[in-house]
């Protein structure tokens, strides 16, 4: 394809892209095609000597949109949003045309730089504490996901707790993090990860109202595992839970986490981007306690998957963690110890142009803009929540701080159930659930760009009709 045929190609697939997203609110949220329809459809294997991008359109509307869940939906209701937008497509359409590969700031110079300059610019967005930015021993990187995040702050933490040695000490001396309850299963999954085993993770009480972590039950955790002989390595806070967006107290399991020395990881990843907003940065409060901090602007700040933003305050420990140096890499910049490198800040060594969908982004929208996203779906789900209270079939099961209201009938499990199902098969919605205190809890998560007052009002009537078939009470 010479460049004069990509500019062709990429009119019409842009084109495409365009008429998706205007004809999106018209087509069914989920798909109802068993699996291995659309590998059924396809041939066995490519053709001898190539086709036109026409081709590949006419497939793709043929055999794969009818088969998607359209997470851009505006009846997109489930998980958490992943968001995207025009400018992130763009942004990111420039990263593969750059094709460039920012492993070490020699082999891609202004990939590193603008990665710096961004997660910087969005650390003065969410109004971080000055220890995560760069001008310090701080700063921030783009990980694939949250996920990611977690496991190499686990891993920077072991490193500092064991001076690189944890997996040396055997039974006798066992390394342990702690989360609440509710925390993410990635956290679990980053203990196994770096060697700590299944029981390397000890999950804390919350409070049963807020469903935030219990500082006295995360004391006495510390407490009881110290006494043992083993090392608490690493608390991982979060800031909107996934279950139900519980703000863990971070205040106090900071203070915590600095008296015992322990590293204080917080996960933001969806409610992160709430503290682009002022009025919303009570949600923040306790950051100046964390060693590393991330978000996923990929979930609700209109960033295409994959964005994860990750912030540590001494880059030296995460760099000393994770470096190695093969002589194929070596090179007079690293050496000159006046760059970064950020191979040094994650598990691959390869990386993409990842902050230029970043900056495409911050600079389409603006403050302004990035707010009145994040406003106008709190908004949304303080309208829905208002709605649920005020209906004796339904029951809040959750504080909605953000933009997710869970909640659920006000009747058996399988009532609760059975709602979700047939909403969900109308094809106009697509709801999760998850459990609170036990009961089945439905999910109605707020965030794509193109969800309307119309369409959360829809919801409603559709949950509040399927109700009403339920008959219950
Ligand atoms: C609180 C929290 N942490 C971590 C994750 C994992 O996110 P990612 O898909 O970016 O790894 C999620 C996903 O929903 C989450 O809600």
């Amino acid at each position: 394809m010479d460049p004069e045929e990509f500019r062709r190609a990429g009119h019409a697939v842009v084109d495409w892209i365009a008429d998706y997203w205007a004809t999106l609110g018209q087509r069914p949220v989920t798909s109802q095609d068993p699996p291995g329809t659309v590998a059924a459809a396809l041939p066995a294997g490519p053709t001898a000597h190539g086709e036109p991008v026409s081709a590949l359109l006419a497939d793709l509307d043929a055999l794969v949109t009818p088969r998607l869940t359209h997470w851009q939906h505006p009846g997109f209701f489930g998980y958490f949003p992943a968001n995207t937008c025009g400018p992130s497509v763009l942004g990111d359409l420039v990263s593969s045309g750059l094709g460039v590969q920012g492993m070490l700031w020699a082999s891609a110079p202004a990939c590193t730089a603008l990665e710096t300059v961004m997660l910087d610019w969005l650390a003065g967005l969410l109004d971080l504490p000055e220890r995560f930015r760069s001008t310090g021993r701080g700063g921030g990187v783009i990980q694939d996901s949250a996920s990611s995040a977690t496991l190499v702050a686990t891993l920077a933490a072991l490193h500092r707790a064991s001076e690189g040695r944890w997996r040396e000490g055997g039974i006798d001396r066992r390394y342990r993090a702690y989360t609440s309850t509710q925390g993410h299963s990635s956290i679990e999954k980053a203990a196994r990860i770096a060697g700590l085993g299944r029981d390397g993770v000890r999950t804390v009480e919350v409070d049963p109202q807020t469903l935030a972590m219990d500082p006295d039950a995360l004391r006495a955790a510390i407490r009881a595992d110290l006494a043992a002989g083993d090392v608490p390595a690493i608390v991982v806070a979060t800031i909107g839970t996934t279950s139900t967006t519980a703000v863990d107290p971070v205040p106090q399991v900071g203070a915590i986490c600095a008296e015992y020395g322990v590293w204080l990881h917080v996960d933001a990843a969806y409610a992160g981007a709430a503290a682009v907003c002022p009025e919303l940065r009570w949600s923040h409060a306790g950051l100046e306690y964390a060693d590393s901090y991330c978000f996923d602007p990929h979930k609700w700040l209109l960033t295409g998957f994959d964005c994860d933003a990750f912030w540590v305050a001494d880059s030296g420990e995460l760099v000393e963690a994770l470096t190695v140096l093969p002589e194929f890499l070596r090179n007079a910049a690293s050496e000159s110890g006046a760059v970064v490198d950020y191979r040094d800040w994650q598990v691959p060594l390869g990386r993409r142009f990842r902050a230029l969908k970043l900056w495409f982004v911050l600079r389409w929208y603006g403050v302004e803009g990035l707010r009145a996203h994040v406003r106008s779906h709190v908004a949304l789900a303080d309208r829905f929540a208002a709605r649920v209270r005020a209906d004796d079939r339904f029951v809040l099961a959750a504080p909605h701080p953000f933009s997710l209201v869970c909640f659920r009938l006000a009747a058996s499990d399988e009532a609760s159930a059975e709602l979700l199902a047939r909403v969900n098969a109308t094809g106009r919605v697509f709801l999760t659930h998850t459990r609170v205190a036990g009961r089945y809890t439905l999910r109605l998560a707020i965030g794509s760009p193109l969800t309307t007052q119309a369409h959360v009002d829809e919801a409603w009537e559709l949950l509040s009709a399927a109700a009403r078939e339920l008959t219950v009470r």
